[in-house]
This record gives C-alpha cells, structure tokens and sequence, in this order.
C-alpha cells in the first residue's frame, strides 16, 4: 500500500471508521469491521443511493438470502464461469492470482489463457515471491464460497457472489407485484462473497463486501427511456474502449454518437456519476471506462466501469452493465418457470400462426365414446408440445400418448393480442466498501508544515455532523453544551459532545474524523451582552461566527439542506 493509504487506514482505525477483522486473533487479509463512524458513513452513502433510485425513480427495494442453492449458480453461470486463475508455489505452496503475478513483472494489459501465463513464468523468470520457489501449473480457482444447507451434504450452498441473482430468482413475484408491466426497477444492498485469491490495496479486494445493486428490467424494443431526458445534461468523462484518451461530452451525446449504447445505460451513467460526486467523489478523479470485449463478464453486452483515481492508481468502484436477456433466459431454462413478459400490441395485429388440430378421420374410430375429449385435449397442445412427432394428452386423468397420424399442425389466421418476450436487465452494481473508500481518501488532506489532518468529507455523508464543546467543563459550561448537544442530536443529525482537552486538541479530532461543523460554549454564552450565544466553526475555513445557542438545531439543518 501507498504511504498516503497507509495514513488514511491508521487514521481510519484511529478514529473508529474501520477496523481489520478479528485483530486479537490476528485478523484474516481482505476482512474487515465497520466502527461506529464507518459505519455511519456507510449508511449515509447508502441513503444517496436509496434516495436517487427509490425516492426519485419509485424502483423497489428487497433484501434476499446470502446463501443460494447451487441450482442458482449452476443457472447464473458463476459456477462454471466465475473464476481467477491460480498458481501455487511448488516448495512452500503460498497462491497467487496469476494474471496480476504476470502483470507486476510484464506488462500486458490483454487476458492470458492458462498456457501463455505458465510460459510468462518462464520466460520472465517470475518465482514464488514468498521463497522464490518454482511456480506450478496456472489453474482455474472458482470465486465463491460453497457450504452446505442442512447437516451432513445434503443440499450443496454458496454464498452470493453478487446480490443481483436474489432479484433474478425472484423475478416472477417482482413482476406480479409490479402489475405484470414493463420497466421494472429493483435494488437491493448487502453483503456479498467472494473467496479473493490475494486481497490486497486494503478494502478494494475483500473477501466479504458490500454492494448496492440496481437492475431495471426493460422491453429491448423499448428505445426510448424517458427518464434519459433528465440526465442528458449530465457531464461526462469517457474512456471508450476504441481509445486510449479520455474525452468529455454530456450523457446526450455520448449515447447519440453511439459511444454509450443505449439510453438506459446512458442513465445509469449519468445516475452514478451523480451518486458517487453527491457521496464526495472528486469528479476530477473520476473517469466511465468502457470494457475491452475480453474483459466483459460471461453475462454482459456493454458494460461500463466507474473508476476512480485513488493512491494504487485508476481503480474500479462501480460496473454499469447491460445483461441483455441472458441471466433470466437461464433460470427460466434451469428452473423450468415462464420468466417472460406479455408484452400487448397497441392494436391486436392478424398473424397467421401454427395450431394442433385433431386428424377426425382417425381420432373418431380410435377412441370411440371418448372422441370429443381426445379431440379437445388435442386442440388445446401447442406444436412446442410435440416430441419425437409424437403428443401426450391427459384425458380423464390418463395419459395417451399419440403418434403422428392422430393429429396435425396446421396455419390458421388469428388476432393477436401481444406476444411473450424476455426482459432484458441492466444493471448498476455499486462497490459500496470502495466508494466508502474512495469518498475517504478523496477527502483526505494532510498539511505537512502543520502536521495537521482534515476529512473533508461531504456533510450529508459525514458520520458526525457537529461537534458540541464546552470551554472547560466546569462552572456550567459542560451542562450547558450537554443540553444543547441533546437537543441537535437525532438519528439523522449526530452530534457528539466532548470535554475531554484543549479546545485545539477538540477540534483537531472533529477535523479528522470529518464533522463539518462544531460548536463551542463558553463564558460569554453564560454572561453578559452575548448571553445565550455560541460560536459555531466551519471545518474547511476555520471561520467562527456567535449565533443564538436556541437558533443552532435550525442552523445545523439548514446548513445540511445546503
Ligand atoms: N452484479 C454485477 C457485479 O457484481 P462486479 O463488477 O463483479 O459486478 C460490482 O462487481 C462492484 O462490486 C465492483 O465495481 C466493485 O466495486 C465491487 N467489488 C467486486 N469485487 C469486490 C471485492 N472483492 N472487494 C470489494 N469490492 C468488490
């Protein structure tokens, strides 16, 4: 790590935003706990998110099981698809994810199959970087977690690699609720797990992280998204996967020079670009990369990275993709469930269509007696039911399975009212421990001749927003800021009391752990012609100002409104 991250992280655990996980018992890489002002903060960068999608756009939201029966996965494709490649050292058996072993000593910024990274290793002499022993063979190291459900091995689980596939399997219950139309937004936020080969860069590569997804299920003939127009001013700076420079347009432009695919990626760029700069992402530090075909997870179409600017250098924190139709077409082939959308014509349209009809000639001596109800189950079979040119019908609770001779497919002219397609998804999926590292290290400033720390972190997002002090804690001063400090404090407005050291020393703390604003008590607030007066200090100018102690709750909120 850099000497800035590792400042930043020590600053972290000093303060109470986040501590490595399980530190007594030696902690485990890549894992790591929320303390209060992490987590907090994390909340607030969750409320942005919550209030742009639910508040603004009524998508709704749910929260499902973290661990899945296999079946999903198999479904989703993260089984067989969801893996790094692997080595491991030959004398003292330490892993290594291979590409980015490759990568450190060779820069080839292409994917590498398995037998051009084993010939990397020789050609660039690359060996265990723990004893430098020999590399073994590169093999494939699936991602997920896997458990069983229940005692013994019964039931085969895995914990959720991304939350999306809780909304994918409950597609059917969402689409009843939604009235049975088109588009469909629904978020969710969670855990999510993935076993890392080699965490690293502190939380950017964690084994358990938390995400804020998004996935809107539209009509692919749908071209026009109307909330598109809402974004189509929103500035952008792109890196499409045709360059290697960056260029600066308006969402509305990107996606009419066919930059950007479609307007509802479009959207969810310009959504992101907004979410991350309200949480306090340095918009200056923030580029829209578009993947490279190679780089495209199995599921995407298009897919673009929010990626931010960070001491390790342009780091991913948000993927925007278009997952077309694959992730519900495969539960719907896997599961056997009609994941599809009635999708009705504005004018029931004439199409000629195929139908089964009975063969009477054959049907009637047949099955005599039971003819019409032969003929009936027959009619009622579509040509999708025929197997082998053979159909199987229940009559009277019997099966009758009929060859080819008793029945025939036929074309006949009918109204149509609408036909059956399969939604497509895209799909904002938001790294949230990496934007809450990145709204961190962005806000981060150290002044080296002052030896002196702030967060400027945004004040919507900051885990404490004023910080109450009495001048000393004595003579009444301490009651006084005490009472006032429980009045400012609500669950969405924190305010923290402290008495303990120089005022100096106070403010000092509030500044690192990013509380926007503070209040100090003192004499005068009890006595003479400033009676009933405190002054209230802004972080980023250090300007103090008397205001009435009775007018600060209102303060404090206005100043939060912005
Ligand atoms: N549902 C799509 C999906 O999961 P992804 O690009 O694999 O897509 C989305 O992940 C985001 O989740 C990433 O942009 C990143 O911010 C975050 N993420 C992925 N793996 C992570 C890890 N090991 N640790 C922390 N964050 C991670």
């Amino acid at each position: 790590m850099s000497n800035e991250s590792d400042d930043l992280m020590s600053l972290c655990k000093r303060r109470g935003f986040i501590w490595p996980s399980c530190e007594i018992y030696g902690s485990v890489a890549g894992m790591y706990d929320y303390g209060p002002l992490g987590f907090s903060l994390r909340n607030n960068i969750v409320e942005i998110w919550r209030s742009l999608y639910k508040g603004r756009e009524g998508f709704v939201e749910i929260d499902t099981e973290t661990v899945n029966p296999r079946d999903v996965f198999k479904a989703s494709g993260h089984l067989d698809k969801f893996a790094d490649k692997i080595t491991y050292c030959t004398k003292c058996g330490s892993p290594f994810r291979a590409d980015h072993l490759v990568k450190e000593f060779y820069e080839n910024p292409d994917v590498m199959t398995e037998k051009e990274l084993d010939q990397a290793f020789i050609d660039h002499d690359i060996v265990c970087l723990e004893c430098g022993g020999k590399l073994g063979p590169v093999e494939d190291f699936n991602l997920m977690f896997r458990t069983n459900i229940g005692p013994g091995s019964s039931r085969v689980g895995f914990l959720r690699p991304e939350t999306a596939q809780g909304i994918f399997v409950n597609f059917l219950n969402l689409y009843r609720y939604n009235r049975e139309k088109l588009p469909l937004g629904v978020m969710q936020t969670g855990r999510s797990y993935r076993n890392e080969i080699a965490p690293r860069q502190g939380m950017i590569r964690m084994r358990e992280f938390n995400q804020m997804e998004v996935e809107l299920f539209v009509d692919p003939e749908d071209k026009h998204w109307e909330r598109f127009d809402q974004m189509k001013d929103e500035v952008l700076t792109l890196l499409p996967n045709t360059g290697t420079e960056t260029v600066t347009m308006t969402v509305g432009e990107a996606v009419e020079k066919h930059i950007i695919a479609n307007e509802v990626l479009g959207y969810f760029v310009g959504t992101t670009k907004q979410l991350l700069v309200r949480a306090g992402v340095d918009p200056a530090r923030l580029r829209f990369r578009q993947h490279l075909q190679d780089e495209m997870a199995h599921y995407a179409a298009d897919c673009w990275d929010a990626e931010a600017l960070l001491s390790f250098g342009w780091t991913e924190i948000t993927g925007i993709a278009d997952r077309g139709c694959w992730d519900l077409s495969r539960h719907a082939q896997f599961s056997g469930a009609d994941l599809s959308h009635f999708k009705r014509f504005d004018e029931p349209r004439e199409e000629e269509v195929e139908k089964v009809r009975p063969n009477s000639k054959k049907v009637g001596p047949m099955f005599k007696g039971k003819a019409k109800a032969v003929s009936d189950a027959i009619a009622a079979k579509t040509p999708a039911d025929i197997s082998d040119g053979k159909l199987s019908i229940d009559v009277d609770g019997e099966e009758i399975v009929l060859d080819g001779d008793m029945f025939e497919v036929v074309k006949v002219k009918e109204k149509v009212a609408g036909e059956r397609i399969v939604p497509h998804v895209i799909e904002p999926s938001h790294g949230l421990d990496r934007i809450f590292y990145t709204v961190l290290e962005h806000a981060y400033s150290y002044d080296k001749d002052k030896d002196y720390t702030t967060l400027r972190l945004a004040p919507e997002v900051a885990p404490i927003k004023v910080g109450v002090f009495p001048l000393m804690e004595k003579d009444g001063l301490d009651t006084f800021a005490k009472d006032l400090c429980e009045k400012i404090h609500t669950h969405r407005v924190e305010a923290y009391y402290d008495g303990s050291g120089t005022i100096g020393k106070r403010y000092a703390r509030m500044d690192e752990a990013g509380t926007p604003w503070c209040i100090t008590v003192d004499y005068d607030t009890l006595d003479g012609e400033n009676k009933g007066t405190v002054t209230l200090r802004d972080r980023d100018s250090a300007e103090q100002k008397r205001i009435k102690a009775e007018d600060a709750e209102t303060i404090i909120s206005e100043l939060l409104a912005g």
